[in-house]
């Protein structure tokens, strides 16, 4: 409901210049310390994707754990990470992505997700979608099918819907 919704967005404290002056943050970490929010969120989510034919839930470091996998749990699936470099002990696949400043790289274990799962991609935030797209990009490498990725929060301001959506990805969020 409307309500809920407002909720939760009461919930997200906003920081003035941080991480740099002129920089609004959200920040969902107080989401996370009021019970209510935190399973609130997670149920919506629950609630959108239940019986919707999802195999696997990845959810990318550090963030888009807290929110994947209670809802990999809940749907009764298996919770994927896509981590930072170095991180995963068994065989992965790499794929860097641009940043304003320089580029980054994310890892996923290739035998995680085999040819055919169907993948519901979750994340706390998107901002420019760059994160997400490159998750997209090493799921589909092995032979995942990706159609959706469902946020906590979106900053439609800075075009991450329309950058997926171009990779044929529905976005989801519950606050913006
Ligand atoms: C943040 C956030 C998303 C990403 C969104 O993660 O949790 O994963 O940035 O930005 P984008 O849409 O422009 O790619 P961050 O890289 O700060 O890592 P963390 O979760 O480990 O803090
Ligand atoms: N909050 C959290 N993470 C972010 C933000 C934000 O406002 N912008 C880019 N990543």
């Amino acid at each position: 409901t409307a309500q809920q919704i407002e909720f939760l967005r009461e919930s997200i404290k906003t920081i003035p210049d941080y991480p740099k002056p002129g920089i609004l943050f959200r920040d969902v970490t107080s989401m996370l310390e009021d019970p209510k929010a935190y399973a609130l969120s997670i149920e919506l989510l629950v609630e959108r994707y239940r019986n919707t034919g999802v195999t696997k839930v990845v959810g990318t470091e550090a963030r888009g754990f807290l929110f994947g996998a209670p809802v990999a749990l809940a749907l009764g699936v298996g919770f994927v990470p896509v981590r930072k470099p170095g991180k995963l002990p068994r065989a992965t696949l790499s794929e860097s992505y641009e940043l304003e400043y320089g580029t980054d790289t994310l890892e996923i274990h290739q035998d995680a997700i085999q040819p055919g799962d169907n993948v519901l991609v979750i994340d706390d935030l998107l901002a420019t979608g760059g994160t997400i797209e490159a998750t997209v990009k090493l799921i589909r490498r092995l032979g995942g099918v990706v159609t959706d990725a469902a946020f906590i929060i979106d900053l439609p301001e800075l075009g991450g819907e329309a950058r997926l959506t171009a990779q044929g990805i529905n976005c989801y969020s519950l606050v913006d």
